[in-house]
C-alpha cells in the first residue's frame, strides 16, 4: 500500500517533495483539488465534503495512511474525518492532520511571541490556539493573521509579489514576534525570502521541515502500518484539473521528485 498526501492545490506538493526525501522507500499518491482552490474563503461543511472527495480517491488507490497536506482542511475536517468517516468506510486506514504536529514543534522549540501567517479559514478555526491550548502552552503568545492574498500568487509563481506582501504583514501585525508559524503549505515557497529578510531576528517554522520527521516518527510507533507499505519508489500526483502552466509550476514546486501524471 501507498501513502497518500492530499492538499487543496500544490503547496502539498513541497511536503510531499520533503517526506520523499526523508521517505524515499515507500510509494506516494497526491491529490490536489486545484478545480476547487482556494479552500481559503469556502465554508467549514464545502470544505468537508471536498476533502472526503480527495480521501476517497487516495484510499481506493491503495493509501494505508493519508496525510491532510492543507492546514485548511486540517482545520476543518481531521477530528471529524477520524471520527466518523473513517469508523463508516475506511475503518483500516489512517488520516494524519498537518496542524498537531506543527504545534507539537511550537511548543517544542519556539516559546514566547508568535506569528501565525494562514488562509482566513485556518485563523478562523482557531484551531491553533485550541491545540496550544490542550498542550497547556501559556509561554506561546499567539497572534493569528489570515493572509487570503498569498495562496492565489503562490499558485501563480509570483514569489517575490507573495514574499513582499507577506514581510509587510509580519511588519505590521507581528512586528514583535520572535517566532513566525507558516500556516499553509503553499507558504514553504516563501520560507527563503523570510529568512533572507529577518536573518536571526526571526525563526521560520515550515512544514516542510516539520511534517517528514514526524511522518517517520508516527511509522516507527506504528510497525502495523508499516508491514502495510510498499517499497517501491512510486510517485503519483492527480489533480481535479489541469492548466497548462502547472506543468513548470509542478517542477517547481516537487523540485526533482520523479512523478508520473495522471
Ligand atoms: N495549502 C492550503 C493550506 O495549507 C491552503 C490553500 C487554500 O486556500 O486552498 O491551508
Amino acid at each position: 500500500m501507498k501513502i497518500g498526501l492530499f492538499d487543496s492545490g500544490l503547496g502539498g506538493l513541497t511536503i510531499l517533495k520533503a517526506v520523499v526525501k526523508e521517505l524515499p522507500q515507500y510509494n506516494y499518491s497526491f491529490y490536489g483539488d486545484t478545480q476547487n482552490l482556494p479552500y481559503g474563503d469556502k465554508s467549514e461543511d464545502e470544505i468537508y465534503q471536498m476533502t472526503v472527495e480527495g480521501m476517497r480517491y487516495l484510499f481506493n488507490d491503495g493509501c494505508a495512511l493519508v496525510i491532510i497536506a492543507c492546514n485548511t482542511a486540517s482545520a476543518e475536517t481531521a477530528r471529524r474525518l477520524q471520527n466518523e468517516f473513517l469508523p463508516a468506510e475506511y475503518p483500516d486506514r489512517k488520516i494524519l492532520g498537518i496542524i498537531v504536529p506543527t504545534v507539537e514543534t511550537l511548543v517544542s522549540d519556539g516559546q514566547g511571541k508568535v506569528i501565525l501567517l494562514a488562509t482566513k479559514r485556518t485563523v478562523e478555526s482557531n484551531k491553533y490556539q485550541l491545540e496550544l491550548d490542550k498542550k497547556e502552552a501559556n509561554k506561546v503568545e499567539l497572534v493569528q493573521v489570515a493572509a487570503p492574498e498569498l495562496v492565489p500568487l503562490i499558485e501563480h509563481n509570483e514569489l517575490a509579489a507573495a514574499a513582499e506582501a507577506s514581510i509587510k504583514l509580519i511588519d505590521a501585525k507581528g512586528g514583535e514576534s520572535e517566532v513566525v508559524v507558516l500556516g499553509c503549505t503553499h507558504y514553504t515557497q516563501i520560507k527563503k525570502a523570510l529568512r533572507e529578510n529577518y536573518g536571526d531576528k526571526k525563526k521560520i517554522i515550515s512544514q516542510d521541515e516539520v511534517i517528514p520527521r514526524k511522518l517517520r516518527a508516527y511509522i516507527d510507533k506504528h510497525p502495523e502500518i508499516e508491514a502495510r507499505l510498499i517499497h517501491g519508489g512510486e510517485r503519483k500526483v492527480h489533480l481535479t484539473k489541469h492548466r497548462p502552466d502547472y506543468d513548470v509550476l509542478m517542477g517547481q514546486f516537487l523540485g526533482g521528485v520523479y512523478v508520473e501524471e495522471e
